[in-house]
């Protein structure tokens, strides 16, 4: 397989091929989701929850990312990697170009970080030093003490038409993806049908251009309750690349996400 580059992903959107991604955070994961044949790896600060054990992402540095972004760099032949830019670390244009920098220079082919309107100006930053970005709407996990806990984002109508102007506020200003977090189906295929570049769902239902979890969910692990968008895929497979391979085939085929993983 040819890497995965911007260019592919485009190309995929436009065709409607579905865009299969998924979190990783070490090399040996990193070489089985790239094996199944993942489009796109995010080195994502979940890391801070399920590979730290925090109950939020605020404490992830970083440093932390630089070195899960290395890891992961060194297990990946043909998947597009993206790496998570940490709370507050791209707080201004001028740091977050200094922070992209680090991890572009890591092994990441794009940055992704959480962003409403207010985020425009370090993204046409970071477009500027040629940068690519994904702007993160909707859950926004980093904002998680403000917002008062996770829920879903948009339900009520001005909140809805906020997301989307700011969905069109951030691509005007450079972004080259977007990544919609537990936003309502109906919102994020609006989002979709009107956005020029990809969108990534999670927890956003099946009208987008792809669909992202993150790994350790997937696999079941660890037992108990999860989000109500999540599917375990260990359930039925006899190993962990057969349970990444079903993933990527159910995302391609639109078998993933069925209904009762969406939100109204
Ligand atoms: O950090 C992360 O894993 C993420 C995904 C859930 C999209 O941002
Ligand atoms: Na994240």
């Amino acid at each position: 397989r040819k890497p995965v580059t911007l260019r592919r992903l485009a190309k995929m959107k436009a065709e409607g091929e579905k865009i299969a991604c998924l979190t990783a955070y070490d090399a040996s994961f990193a070489q089985v989701v790239d094996a199944a044949g993942t489009d796109l790896v995010l080195v994502g600060d979940s890391l801070g929850m399920v590979i730290q054990g925090h109950a939020t992402t605020v404490p992830v540095t970083m440093d932390d990312m630089v070195y899960h972004t290395r890891c992961v760099a060194q297990g990946l032949s043909t998947t597009f990697l993206v790496a998570d830019m940490p709370f507050l670390s791209y707080s201004d244009p001028v740091r977050a170009v200094d922070n992209a920098g680090r991890l572009m220079q890591a092994g990441a082919a794009m940055v992704k970080l959480e962003g409403a309107a207010g985020q425009a100006e370090v993204i046409s930053a970071m477009a500027g030093q040629d940068i690519p970005v994904c702007a993160h709407l909707g859950l926004r996990p980093q904002s998680v003490h403000k917002a008062g806990g996770f829920r879903v984002q948009g339900r009520e109508d001005t909140a809805a038409a906020a997301m989307q102007a700011d969905a069109r506020a951030l691509v005007e200003a450079g972004a080259d993806l977007l990544l919609l977090e537990c936003v309502p189906r109906d919102l994020a295929e609006r989002i979709t049908r009107e956005a020029p570049v990809p969108v990534i769902g999670i927890g956003a239902g099946p009208g987008v251009d792809g669909q992202i979890l993150v790994l350790y969910d997937m696999l079941g692990i660890p037992p108990g309750p999860k989000p109500r968008f999540v599917r375990d895929f260990m359930a039925d497979a006899d190993d962990v690349p057969a349970a990444i391979a079903a993933y990527v085939q159910a995302v391609k085929s639109g078998d993933y996400p069925a209904p009762e993983h969406g939100f109204e």
